[in-house]
């Protein structure tokens, strides 16, 4: 599995870590192998949040890391916070939407809670999950000083946020945010599509994101790339999908060629990137997993890379 820094924490990473959004539902054991199957492909970074199946995906995924045993200082663990859902959270603690919300005491409750669901005493990561337009940065600043000096979270950053919202909130922060999970994979490319068409008229020169590619690049903040296999928001996953013939086709062909899966490819288009992007994938589907993360025996070409972007609908002024 090829590593990765994550942005300028230090940590050496997989550029493909698990998502657990979808594994609530999962039984114990279900959980345990899924765990178990990435373990075994060297994938040890797990992304979770507070607000997934409203608490239960982090609560499955840290009874599946503590049964299957694996040490802590041997994986990654990472969640989000800031959304405070319509019906509350979970555990009666009170919490009613919906809302953002990054004040202090409530990311420090947040961060809490996650930690008593995943049964561990800190996160290596927390993600500021989506932009509170009432956040006050001194405040933010506060909460993760005294989350870091507690050791309960040792490296910050969003998800989700443009090159100002990082500016605005990396001025006031002590911490380096090192990462910006966002949506991201061959069928969502917005991020791409605004570069290539810069001064134009077309729809896909609408900046959506406000050249947070190059951003990201330039300051070192790892993209960590979520829903890399749907298409739109969440409306299902594109590979096999009778509405993306071309794209399937030519991802069928490159697969043959590199004798993998059409998912390894898929994965490996967004790794191929030199912004060295992280893949959540979150499948919870074993073989799935095992072809995704063959994605390092693909070495596209350049030529490959646009042909993909192009049978994707795409096209190049
Ligand atoms: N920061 C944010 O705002 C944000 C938002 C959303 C998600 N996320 C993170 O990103 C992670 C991944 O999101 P996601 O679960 O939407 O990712 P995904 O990997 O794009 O989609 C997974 C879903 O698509 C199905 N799928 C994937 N590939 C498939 C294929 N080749 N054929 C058929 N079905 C396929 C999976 O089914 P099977 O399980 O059957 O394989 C599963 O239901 C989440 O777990 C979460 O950690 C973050």
């Amino acid at each position: 599995m090829a590593k990765i820094d994550l942005g300028q924490s230090g940590l050496i990473v997989p550029d493909v870590a698990l998502g657990v959004m979808r594994i609530a539902d999962k039984s114990a054991k279900e959980a345990e192998t899924i765990v178990e199957t990435v373990l075994a492909h060297d994938v040890n970074f797990f992304d979770t949040a507070d607000i997934y199946a409203a608490g239960q995906s982090s609560t499955v995924l840290g009874q599946a890391l503590k049964t299957v045993g694996v040490a802590r200082d041997q994986i990654f663990i990472q969640s989000k916070g800031g959304i405070i859902l319509e019906n509350g959270q979970i555990n009666g603690d009170g919490w009613t939407g919906p809302r953002y919300d990054f004040t202090g005491s409530h990311l420090i409750a947040a961060v809490d809670a996650e930690l008593q669901r995943l049964q561990t005493d800190y996160l290596d990561v927390f993600l500021l999950h989506r932009p509170d337009t009432l956040q006050e940065p001194d405040a933010i600043a506060e909460a993760f000083t005294t989350l870091a000096k507690a050791g309960k979270v040792r490296h910050f950053g969003v998800s989700n946020m443009n090159p100002w919202q990082v500016e605005f909130l990396q001025q006031a922060l002590d911490q380096k945010l090192i990462a910006n999970q966002l949506q991201f994979g061959i069928m969502h490319t917005n991020m791409i599509d605004a570069e290539f068409h810069v001064n134009m008229q077309d729809a896909r020169s609408i900046d959506h994101d406000g050249g947070i590619l190059a951003y990201s690049r330039l300051h070192h903040m790892t993209i960590q790339a979520w829903s890399p296999f749907q298409y739109g928001f969440f409306e299902g996953p594109f590979i096999d999908n009778p509405k993306f013939p071309e794209v399937n086709a030519k991802l069928q062909a490159i697969a043959d060629k590199y004798n993998v899966t059409k998912n390894a490819v898929a994965v490996a288009w967004i790794t191929y990137h030199p912004a060295k992007m992280q893949v959540i994938v979150g499948s919870m589907n074993r073989q799935r997993l095992s072809e995704m993360t063959a994605h390092n025996t693909v070495q596209l070409t350049n030529q490959e890379w646009y042909d993909i972007y192009l049978a994707a609908g795409n096209d190049l002024p």
